[in-house]
């Protein structure tokens, strides 16, 4: 379930290569707020966390995720970072004695897809409808009352294939099914397949999206600025 074990050693390069803004995410995510402390859930090799340190290098970050393989990168990137904490787990099992005052994840456990002027739309790397709950129980829990849930906003995937900056070819491919998508990644050089991996992902729309977070306490608070890099929750 949501493993990236396969990518985690060209998940780099393919990230700074355009996939994702690390410094536009950053920009959204903490513009015009000050906390004391927060989570990122599905944080990978930990690219964003490496920023938030950059700009705010006495805030309590904690970083967690269920592949060792992307946080070993992680630990290696951030071991200058004291005031950052790297945990391996999953979101289903995972608790702490502490609360945070803000989550966010982009790109990691949950994430929202806007295709247009379509409503957006809840993408999940974890498939069984219980764990999603159970998921976001955890959740629930790890944030202090008032405290905010950022899900970070994508576009539409779509089946391509391009150049990276070193000249080596990525390739993604979706296969619908019925609860969500099938997602495979590819990196090739030349003849040569570098990396492959397949990741299975459920989705839910909007009203099924904002119900169930609504179940575990989660209250949409929609914001005026386009494009969207996140959206926020506020937790009772
Ligand atoms: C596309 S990467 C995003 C990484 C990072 N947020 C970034 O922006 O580069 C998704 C990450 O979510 C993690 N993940 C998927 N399902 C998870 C779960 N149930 N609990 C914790 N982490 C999970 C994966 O291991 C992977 O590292």
């Amino acid at each position: 379930m949501g493993d990236y074990t396969n990518m985690s050693g060209y998940y780099d390069l393919i990230m700074t290569s355009g996939y994702y803004d690390y410094q536009k995410i950053v920009d959204h995510l903490l513009n015009g707020h000050s906390y004391s402390n927060v989570l990122e859930i599905g944080c990978g090799t930990g690219l964003i966390l490496e920023e938030i340190a950059r700009r705010e290098p006495n805030l309590s970050v904690t970083g967690m995720d269920l592949t060792q393989a992307m946080l070993d990168i992680a630990q290696d990137r951030l071991k200058a970072q004291a005031n950052i904490n790297l945990l391996c787990a999953n979101i289903t099992e995972f608790s702490l004695s502490h609360q945070f005052e803000m989550a966010f994840s982009y790109g990691g456990v949950w994430y929202f897809v806007i295709d247009g002027d379509k409503e957006p739309f809840l993408v999940s790397h974890i498939r069984d409808d219980g764990l999603n709950r159970l998921g976001l129980e955890r959740l629930a829990g790890l944030l202090s009352s008032g405290g905010e849930l950022l899900l970070g906003v994508q576009g539409p995937h779509h089946d391509y294939e391009r150049p990276i900056s070193n000249g080596m070819i990525y390739a993604q491919k979706i296969e619908p099914d019925a609860h969500g998508f099938l997602k495979h990644y590819y990196l090739r050089d030349g003849e040569t397949t570098l990396m492959a991996q397949s990741t299975h992902y459920r989705t839910y729309s909007f009203a099924e999206a904002l119900a169930m977070l609504g179940d575990y306490g989660f209250t949409y608070k929609p914001e005026a600025q386009t494009p969207k890099q996140f959206l926020r929750f506020t937790k009772s």
